[in-house]
């Protein structure tokens, strides 16, 4: 059975994994993911690598969610003994949610309590969405659930067994894409190209993601290619990706997406995948 993933994430892959899975190869020697998120595709993977003995390396540039990654394959008791701590209110919700407006406000907490806390804002916060204003402060609003699953003993579990012996990471995709070597196996999902301007959801992390970031990545997507590097790309369906990564299989599958809180709820829109594989 897959493992659930500890948090929800904008832009999870969850609902393509039926499309995503077939992609990936047989055999590989390393499975890697530098945009982790909530890391579905790991997760519903979890058990092959580990049956396989495969080494796998997790990184994401949010350190507040890399932090929860350590936290719950190392720590889960403690972890969700805080986690039971928390009182469902939007007052709670508030004074929680200002710990990073304050100065030594996050810095005061052990690396627990930070792992604590951001589960506890991803469970109750609206859509489950993490959004950091160009300050780095967490301003998503009061999500009003009835009844949010806060301390989730089965899923916290199941993740800490799946992220045993996983190396996990903090840092930008371009300083770790350099580091592959052929025989890995890497999947890429990083910020979505907009659309439209107005559907640009960039505020992952206080640096945002916009086109140069695109071009990188995709320069050092075709560097591993020449190195015999295996990757699995997701992205929007845009014109925009026959250029950036010409000479290699594009895909078009179809998902549905809130990644805007706009009054016209969710969507049903193209996406991509993209591979050296096929
Ligand atoms: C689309 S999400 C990944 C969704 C994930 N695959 C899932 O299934 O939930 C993109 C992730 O990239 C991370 N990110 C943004 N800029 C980055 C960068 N420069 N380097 C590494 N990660 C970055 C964000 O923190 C975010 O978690």
């Amino acid at each position: 059975m897959n493992v659930k993933p500890f948090v929800k994430w904008v832009g999870g892959k969850r609902q393509l994994l039926a499309k995503i899975t077939p992609l990936i190869p047989e055999a590989f020697t390393r499975y890697i993911e530098p945009f982790t998120g909530g890391g579905a595709v790991f997760f519903s993977l979890s058990k092959r690598l580990q049956d396989g003995q495969i080494p796998a390396w997790l990184n994401d540039i949010n350190p507040e969610l890399v932090n929860a990654y350590q936290i719950v394959r190392d720590r889960p008791d403690a972890l969700l003994a805080d986690l039971h701590t928390h009182i469902h209110s939007k007052d709670y919700f508030l004074s929680i949610r200002s710990l990073d407006r304050q100065v030594g406000g996050l810095s005061s907490l052990t690396p627990v309590q930070r792992a604590s806390r951001f589960i506890y804002l991803n469970r109750t916060a609206f859509n489950g969405l993490y959004r950091v204003n160009a300050k780095g402060q967490f301003n998503v609003p009061f999500g009003q659930y009835k009844n949010p699953a806060i301390a989730d003993a089965d899923t916290i579990y199941s993740c800490s067994k799946a992220l045993q012996k996983v190396k996990i990471s903090c840092s930008s995709f371009d300083k770790l894409l350099p580091q592959t070597n052929e025989g890995d196996f890497i999947y890429l999902d990083p910020p979505y190209i907009p659309l439209n301007k107005t559907s640009y959801f960039t505020s992952y992390s206080q640096t945002g993601f916009g086109h140069t970031e695109q071009q990188k990545l995709a320069d050092l997507v075709r560097d591993m290619d020449k190195r015999g590097v295996r990757f699995l790309a997701s992205n929007a369906y845009v014109p925009e990706l026959n250029n950036l990564y010409s000479g290699f299989t594009i895909i078009e599958v179809q998902a549905t997406r809130a990644i805007n809180a706009n009054k016209d709820g969710r969507h049903a829109i193209s996406e991509a995948l993209i591979t050296n594989i096929l």
